[in-house]
C-alpha cells in the first residue's frame, strides 16, 4: 500500500485496530433528518468521541469548523431522494480533486446489490477505487438496502461485502444481524464496520449488536442515528467507545451510560 493509503487508513482505523466513525450524511437524500436539521448543532458536543465523521461536501463546509475536525469520509454518491422513483439509482456527486481539496481521509458511496441499479453502483465503485488509486485515497462502500430492512440478514450482507471488496473498496460499512454475521465478515477480506439503521427502543439493544458484532470479527462502527437521535447523544457516543476502544461488556456500556445521562441531566 502507497504511503499516503496506508496514512489515510491509519488516520481512520486506531492503532488498537479498530474504529468509530460517527455518519452525518442522512440529508443527502433523506434531507432534514430528525435531530440532524442543523448538522453543526449535531455534531460539535460529539466531535470530540468520533474518529472519524461520514459526511458530504455541502454540509462540511457549511457546518464544520474546520480547525476543529476529526478526519473526513466523505460521501460522494447520491443524485436520488426519498421522495424519488428510486432510491438505488445514485451517481458520483463529487470528484476525486474536491476529496483531496477537502482532505478526505476517504471516500463513500453506496451499494445497491440485487437492485434495478445494481451495476451502476457496482461500476460507481470500481471507477472510485481507480481514482482513489491514483492518489491514494481509500475507498468505504456503504451496503445500503434502501427502504428493504429486511436484507439485512446473513447470505444477502455477505454477498455485498464480498462483493464490495472484490471491486477493490479498503472499507466496507453494513448491518449487524443476528444469525450468521461471523460469516459476512468471515466472507469480506477488507475490514467490516457496522451501521446502526433507524433508532432502536432501548440503548441496551445497540449495546449489544455493536458487542456482539464486534466478537464477530467488525473493527467498529459507523453508527449515527443510534447516537444523535438519542436525548442523550453524548453519553451515547462515550458508551458507544467503551465498548469500540475499550472492549467494555453491554452491562458496562449501560452504567456508563447512565452515569453520563446523569451528568448531563445535572448539567442542564
Ligand atoms: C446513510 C448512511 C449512513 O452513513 C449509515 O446508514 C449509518 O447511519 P445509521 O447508523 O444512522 O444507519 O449511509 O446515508
Amino acid at each position: 500500500m502507497d504511503w499516503g493509503m496506508a496514512n489515510r487508513m491509519a488516520q481512520l482505523v486506531q492503532p488498537d485496530g479498530r474504529c468509530l466513525f460517527l455518519p452525518v450524511d442522512h440529508g443527502y437524500f433523506q434531507g432534514p433528518t430528525r435531530k440532524l436539521e442543523e448538522p453543526g448543532k449535531t455534531l460539535e458536543p460529539l466531535m470530540p468521541y468520533t474518529d472519524a465523521i461520514f459526511i458530504t461536501r455541502g454540509v462540511l463546509r457549511a457546518s464544520v469548523d474546520p480547525g476543529r475536525a476529526k478526519p473526513i469520509i466523505l460521501r460522494v454518491s447520491g443524485g436520488t431522494s426519498m421522495v424519488g422513483k428510486d432510491l438505488s439509482n445514485e451517481g458520483i456527486t463529487t470528484c476525486m480533486e474536491e476529496a483531496i481539496r477537502l482532505n478526505a481521509a476517504a471516500v463513500g458511496l453506496s451499494l445497491f446489490v440485487g437492485s434495478d441499479y445494481e451495476k451502476e453502483s457496482l461500476l460507481n465503485l470500481s471507477r472510485l477505487v481507480d481514482e482513489g488509486t491514483r492518489y491514494g485515497i481509500p475507498v468505504m462502500a456503504v451496503t445500503a438496502v434502501g427502504r428493504e430492512l429486511d436484507k439485512r440478514e446473513a447470505r444477502y450482507l455477505a454477498l455485498a461485502c464480498r462483493i464490495a471488496a472484490e471491486l477493490g473498496a479498503s472499507l466496507v460499512k453494513t448491518y449487524w444481524c443476528e444469525s450468521g454475521f461471523e460469516t459476512v465478515v468471515r466472507g469480506c477480506p477488507v475490514p467490516v464496520v457496522m451501521a446502526g439503521g433507524p433508532q432502536v427502543d432501548t440503548e441496551r439493544e445497540v449495546f449489544e449488536f455493536v458487542h456482539d458484532g464486534i466478537q464477530r470479527g467488525a473493527i467498529g462502527v459507523n453508527l449515527g442515528r443510534n447516537i444523535w437521535q438519542n436525548d442523550f447523544p453524548v453519553a451515547m457516543i462515550k458508551a458507544m467507545r467503551a465498548i469500540v476502544h475499550g472492549n467494555a461488556s453491554p452491562r458496562e456500556a449501560q452504567e456508563l451510560f447512565e452515569n453520563e445521562k446523569k451528568v448531563a441531566v445535572v448539567r442542564a
